[in-house]
């Protein structure tokens, strides 16, 4: 399995070492919530700060966008280091534009849907997308619980993709922990974004214990 540690529960004062520890713990990538305090009721990281977490690793990183206007900063977080620009499917934005844009400027871009956003809203656009990224929980706060009813549309997408051979992978994104990890895992995820669990107990244990989740159903 794919670990996406979300770096939004570091310890801001200890963030290069919790980064590093988590490089050698087997992280695959790091997930960068960045909230506006308009898409969501919080406010995170800007450029300068992602620009810092790519001093402390090579990983891709992946920019979560939580933000009204996408449209208008993806370039600045992808300027300062990120790989992946993740726009929801819930901003309103030109969606196929900002992709589009994003391509030609050479970096890769994912699709978020929030908990009552159904699959199929995002069918049409999934088959170039390199992350379909599904909420869990309502986008905005670290430490919710996974809602459970999510795993009927992990399961839609991941037979769809399955069906059509495409190369988009599933991540989930909310509550995970070494009880939903599982689930997740069972109902169809290729990726798990996890900040709370990995980043409030031992972190070299807690990724591996994701990482080494398997498919049982
Ligand atoms: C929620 C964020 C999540 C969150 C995950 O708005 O998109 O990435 O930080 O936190 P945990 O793993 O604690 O639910
Ligand atoms: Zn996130």
């Amino acid at each position: 399995m794919k670990v996406s540690p979300s770096v939004i529960s570091c310890k801001l004062e200890f963030l290069r070492d919790q980064i590093e520890m988590s490089v050698n713990s087997g992280a695959d990538q790091f997930h960068l919530d960045i909230m506006d305090g308009h898409f969501v009721p919080n406010l995170t990281m800007g450029g300068d700060l992602i620009s810092a977490i790519r001093r402390c690793t090579d990983l891709p990183l992946e920019a979560h966008m939580m933000v009204t206007n996408p449209d208008k900063y993806w370039k600045v977080f992808s300027d300062a280091g990120a790989d992946i620009l993740m726009f929801h499917y819930e901003s309103p934005v030109n969606l196929k534009k900002c992709f589009r844009d994003i391509k030609e400027e050479g970096k890769r871009y994912g699709i978020v849907i929030n908990p009552d956003t159904p699959f199929s809203a995002v069918k049409d656009l999934v088959d170039d997308a390199e992350i379909l990224l599904i909420m869990s929980v309502y986008p905005g706060f670290s430490g919710q619980s996974f809602i459970d009813g999510i795993t009927q549309k992990i399961s839609e997408a991941r037979e769809y993709i399955d069906q059509y051979s495409l190369e988009t992978q599933i991540e989930i994104d909310g509550g995970i922990n070494n009880r939903t990890g599982q689930i997740a895992v069972d109902s169809g995820a290729d990726i798990l974004v996890s900040a709370s669990y990995i980043y409030g107990g031992d972190i070299g244990k807690n990724i591996s214990y994701l990482k080494n989740l398997v498919r049982t159903k």
